[in-house]
């Protein structure tokens, strides 16, 4: 046997066309195009290339558009589902709820084929943000809204949420996370989806094995954590203070750090340009400011001090938007989700295309030859 890598770190697990990581030069490409091209296109194009491998053509395209407006609405049963749901709970275990619900009323379920894989793939990204809305607006004792076809995935999802239509600039916001957030090679969550897939179950369950291991608060959960703790700072002069305690009690500065990138992660520098812009555009500072503190404080403390590469990762910044864009914070980590399904669904039907069982072992460090007493 092999030597053991603990959390599977440096292990190259399979083969991929999907995304492509270089963590010491910063670098991130969908199916060959780096991300700072891909954030010029519309959330649609971009789920687009990565499920079916190239960037639609203007037919392709109408008809992506149109399958999606015709499965983003959501339907009594699901609306009745949510309304039993404990309010008190994140998107995410909702939204695990009715995607479960939902495979329930499929009759492909099991039919693994690249065409149901498809079909299946284009209504569970509509369907997405019209489920976290509705979660939301239910929970609030408001009416829930309508999705409406004339609006942008990111600027739709925030009109269902909120009630009303978005400014250009968070429209924007909210379409340019939902692109950087769709794909990131063999994550934890993709690795769980792909996992599930491999054994032949359906993509309804590899969907939610992913949706389970995205909420962790070392993954995507850390949207939230960083909300919080940028909730639990008073004001931008006491955010030196607030992050030289967590170092100094060695707790971990949640949005920073990262198993595969060595310097920044290229996701965070393009979130913290938008941060700058929205915070700018609503004339308050004070979350941008605070998160620049701490991260001058991790830089100096840790990285300069220590020579640890612990930069802002994909949620430190996008927790800071999400702040500007009043998303309540126990929607966060299911925000980064309507994005990351798009990347869950195209490994998951690339794992059906050339499957193999995943199934790795472990070192047995236990006892032997224990014998029961007769
Ligand atoms: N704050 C302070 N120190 C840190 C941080 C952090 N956020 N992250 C890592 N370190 C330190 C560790 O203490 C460790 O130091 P040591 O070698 O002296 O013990 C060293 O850096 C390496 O840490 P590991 O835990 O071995 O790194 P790993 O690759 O396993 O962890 C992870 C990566 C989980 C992302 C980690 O950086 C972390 O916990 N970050 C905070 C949570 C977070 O932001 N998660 C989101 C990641 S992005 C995403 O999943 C979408």
């Amino acid at each position: 046997m092999t030597d053991v890598q603990k959390g599977l770190e440096k292990v190259i697990a399979l083969e991929t066309k999907i995304s492509y990581i270089d963590g010491e030069r910063g670098l991130l490409e969908y199916r060959g195009i780096n991300i700072n091209e891909l954030v010029k296109l519309t959330f649609l194009e971009v789920s687009h290339l990565l499920i079916f491998g190239h960037l639609p053509n203007n037919d392709e395209l109408e008809d992506f558009f149109n399958q999606m407006h015709d499965n983003r609405d959501i339907d009594d049963e699901v609306l009745n589902l949510l309304k039993i749901c404990n309010f008190n709970i994140e998107g995410m275990d909702a939204l695990r709820t009715i995607i479960s619900y939902l495979s329930h009323c499929d009759q492909d379920l099991n039919d693994n084929s690249m065409t149901a894989n498809i079909r299946k793939a284009t209504k569970l990204i509509a369907k997405f943000p019209t489920i976290v809305a509705a979660f939301h607006r239910i929970s609030e004792l408001e009416d829930v809204i309508h999705p409406d076809p004339s609006l942008s995935h990111g600027a739709n999802f925030l009109y269902m949420l909120k009630g009303f239509r978005p400014k250009d600039i968070e429209a924007r916001i909210m379409e340019t996370d939902f692109i950087i957030s769709a794909e990131h090679e063999l994550n934890a969550s993709t690795f769980s989806a792909r996992v599930t897939a491999s054994t032949t179950s359906d993509i309804y369950s590899a969907i939610i094995s992913g949706l389970g291991t995205l909420k962790g608060r070392l993954h995507g959960g850390a949207r939230l954590a960083v909300m919080e703790m940028l909730d639990e700072i008073p004001s931008p002069d006491e955010a030196e203070k607030y992050t030289l305690d967590l170092i100094s009690k060695k707790q971990r500065i949640m949005g920073f750090g990262h198993r595969v990138y060595k310097t920044h992660d290229p996701r965070g520098l393009i979130f913290k340009k938008l941060a700058i812009q929205i915070a700018k555009e609503n004339k308050d500072m004070t979350w941008y400011d605070t998160a620049q503190k701490i991260e001058n404080t991790v830089f100096q403390e840790i990285v300069e001090k220590k020579n640890k590469p612990i930069y802002p990762n994909v949620d430190f910044y996008a927790g800071v938007m999400y702040k500007y864009l009043e998303i309540p914070p126990l929607l966060a980590t299911s925000v980064f989700a309507i994005g990351r399904i798009a990347g869950w669904l195209a490994h998951c039907i690339e794992q059906y295309g050339d499957n193999r069982l995943i199934r790795p072992r472990a070192r047995y460090i236990g006892e032997h030859e224990i014998h029961l007493r007769k």
